[in-house]
Formats: C-alpha cells, structure tokens, sequence
C-alpha cells in the first residue's frame, strides 16, 4: 500500500488526483490532505478518504473545518507550518505536490528534505528554484511529473541516455486565442480566457495557458526535470491536445506520447510509476480524430513564451521574477484592473528593470519573489 499525501487537494489536479485513488483503493492510501481555503471540500474529502492529518492555509478555513469535523482521529493543523505538516508527515511516502503558484514552493522543497518521492504538478516550483530543487533532490527520493507534457517526455526517455537527446518538443493546444487576429485581442475578458479549448483546469494555469506564459514556464520546467539546455527545448502548436510531447534523438528519430487530454493518465501514472494502472477512460480514437496539426507558436502575438527563454538565458533570479510578476498581471486581470494585452507589459517591464543576483539559497529565491511582486503591483497601480 502506497501512503499518499496531497496538497493542493481541493483544486483541479487534487480532485483528478482523488479520482485516481478512489479506484485503487487496494493500492494507494490518502494520509495527508493540505489546502489553502476551502474548508467545505476538504470536509467531504476526510469523511471519504480519513486521512490523519489536514491542513488549511487560511486560519479562518481551518476554524470552520474544525467546527465541522467531528472525528477527533483527524489532526487540523493550520498555515504554512500546517501545510508543511503534511509534507513532511513520516508516514507518508509519496506527496502529490498541486498547489497553485509561489504557495507551492517551500511545501515543495520540504517534502524533498523529508525524502518524500515528489508527484510534481506545482511547475512554479520549478520555474522559481529549479537549480536549488534538484540539488536538494539529489541522493533523496525523486522526482516523476504530472504535467502531461513532462510526463510524455519522461516516458519517452525510459530506458534512453540523456546524451542522446537532440532535442525536447513541448506541444500546446495554442488555447483559446491561437486564432484570433492582435486587434481582438484587446477586449478579452476573463470570461473568455477560462474557455480552455482542451483541458479543464484551476483559474490560474488556464489564464496562464491563454497567454502562453504557461509553455514558457513548462520550457524551464523541462529545462530542469531533464536537465536540458532551454536552447534545446522547442515549443510546437498541436491543436487536439493528443501528442503531449516529443523527444527528438541524435539518430533522428522521434518518440512521442499520445493520448486524450485527461490529466488522470499522467496522474496515474506519477502516482504507480513504473508500473501502470487500468482505467475506464475512453480509449484514444485516431480514427474518429482523422487529423493531427502542428505549427510554430506565433510570439508575436504570444510574447510571454519568449519571457521564459529570456529569463532562463539571464539565469540567477530572473525566472522568479518572471514567475511573481506573471502572478501579480494574472490577479489583476482576473480583477479586471487590467486588460489581457497588459500582461506581457507588466512581465516584460519588470523583467527589464530587475538586477539579476546569482542564487545560493532559497532566501535569494524569496527575496526576488517579492521583489518582483513589489515591482509589478507598483506598475499597475501606475498604469490606472
Ligand atoms: N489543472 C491542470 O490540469 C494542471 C495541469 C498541469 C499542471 N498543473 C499545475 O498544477 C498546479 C495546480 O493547478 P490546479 O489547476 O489544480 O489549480 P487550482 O484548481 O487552482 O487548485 C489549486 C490548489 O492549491 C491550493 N492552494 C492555494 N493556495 C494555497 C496555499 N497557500 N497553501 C495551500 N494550498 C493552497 C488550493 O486550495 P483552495 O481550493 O482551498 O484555495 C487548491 O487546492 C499548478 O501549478 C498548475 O500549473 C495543473
């Protein structure tokens, strides 16, 4: 049996997650629940799932939690001591790591130090302290991807040499904006940027998705997962969303992984690596798919892809830079303050005006993380 841990339980990947467990019950165990606020699902998800310790971020949520909670076997903790709690729990020996943004990074990190194999879908663990995490995971437990993209890719490298890779090709469906002409852009709501053509998920990485910042933060994830140079690293548009990503080798020949877009494949597949579990999803049909497309992302118009070479081509602090401002544009448009197109202006102009330091310790991560936040708030209480 297989003691699993999640945090970020209540969001998009925790729930598929959940799913996954919820039909190998004989395989995997739910020890450890962590979220940031929503005390309601968390309740349904200990009655269901009895792990022995949760915890919430917020102090609030964890106060109505234990108003609601009647078992006393459950512990509650709360805040970040909480959430490191479970991420650190001795019991467990796998930790599904899906929160959302920066909040993901030192529960990330702890879990690591404690030895925990790590089921990554929190990639802005990666794009802010990529070089300090692997250090970290060296001679410790490892790491196996959830993102579809990284997962297709560490499956197309099983049992290949890392010096025979030519290059890495990350797909991405292009989301919901591919067609649309610059001039349209400008009166895109965040209504219009939640309708991910392909994949259903949390507010922020669907946002990010619309303005592709989320490929860029995938290059620098892969960049570091495989340890690949990011000149190395190319992005294809692929519409369908059914190749997840390609492996390009020196003798030239490519192997890539297909399937739906649904993330419990590659969940399952972190979760149970390297062995495999069945499941009841439909099975891939080419036939009735008929077409596969691909074409070169267009940068122009999707200016934050190239942010994330960018910020990787400077190194140091500078992707946790990119990270914090990305999340700082992404709130404010969610808050309507500012518009779609003022995204990449608020990354790229604090990008621009950031001193890059060199990193040593997860304290240089933090203090360009707020840096980098300060900057971007100061940018768009400017701009209104
Ligand atoms: N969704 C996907 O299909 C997908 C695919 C690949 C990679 N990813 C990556 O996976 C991560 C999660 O994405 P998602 O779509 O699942 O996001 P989501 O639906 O927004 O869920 C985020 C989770 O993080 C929790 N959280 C937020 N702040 C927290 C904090 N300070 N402490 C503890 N927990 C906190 C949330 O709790 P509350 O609900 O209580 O606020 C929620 O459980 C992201 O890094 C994303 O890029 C997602």
């Amino acid at each position: 049996m297989k003691k699993i841990s999640i945090l970020g339980s209540t969001g998009s990947i925790g729930a598929s997650a959940l799913d996954v467990i919820s039909g190998h019950t004989d395989k995997f165990q739910v020890v450890g629940l962590a979220a940031g606020e929503n005390d309601e699902l968390l309740h349904l998800q200990i009655e269901k799932f009895k792990p022995s310790v949760v915890a919430l971020f917020s102090d609030t949520g964890t106060e109505k939690l234990k108003r609601k909670v009647g078992d006393k076997s459950v512990r509650i903790a709360s805040g970040i001591d909480g959430v490191i709690e479970v991420a650190t729990m001795s019991d467990a020996d796998m930790v599904i790591s899906a929160i959302v943004g920066a909040a993901g990074l030192i529960p990330t990190i702890s879990a690591i130090k404690a030895n925990k194999d790590i089921a990554l879908a929190n990639k802005e663990t990666l794009v802010m302290a990529g070089e300090i995490i692997m250090r970290e995971l060296n001679g410790r437990g490892r790491i196996i991807p959830i993102d579809s993209e990284h997962s297709a890719i560490f499956q197309s490298l099983s049992g290949e040499k890392k010096e025979n890779i030519r290059r890495l090709i990350l797909t991405a469906s292009g989301g919901p904006f591919r067609n649309f002409s610059k001039e349209e852009f400008k009166d895109i709501t965040p209504e219009d940027a939640m309708k991910h053509p392909n994949w259903r998920m949390g507010q922020k990485v669907t946002i990010d998705s619309a303005t592709l910042m989320n490929k860029g933060f995938e290059v620098i994830e892969a960049r570091w997962l495989f340890g690949v140079s990011y000149k190395d690293i190319d992005v294809l548009i692929h519409p369908q969303s059914i190749i997840h990503s390609l492996v390009e080798f020196i003798d030239g020949s490519v192997i890539a992984q297909l399937g739906i877009p649904d993330m419990r494949i590659p969940i399952s597949y972190a979760l149970n690596y390297p062995d495999r579990l069945e499941n009841a999803l439909p099975p891939l049909n080419l036939v009735k798919i008929r077409n596969l497309s691909f074409e070169r992302p267009d940068v122009e118009k999707f200016p934050c892809l190239t942010f994330a070479y960018e910020s990787l081509e400077k190194g140091g602090t500078m992707p946790a830079v990119l990270n914090a401002a990305n999340e700082v544009a992404v709130s404010s448009f969610l808050k309507r303050e500012i518009h779609f197109t003022e995204i990449p202006v608020v990354i790229k102009e604090t990008m621009d005006s950031h001193e890059v330091c060199s990193i040593r310790e997860i304290s240089d991560i933090l203090k360009a993380d707020k840096w980098g936040r300060e900057y971007a708030r100061d940018l768009i209480k400017k701009r209104n």
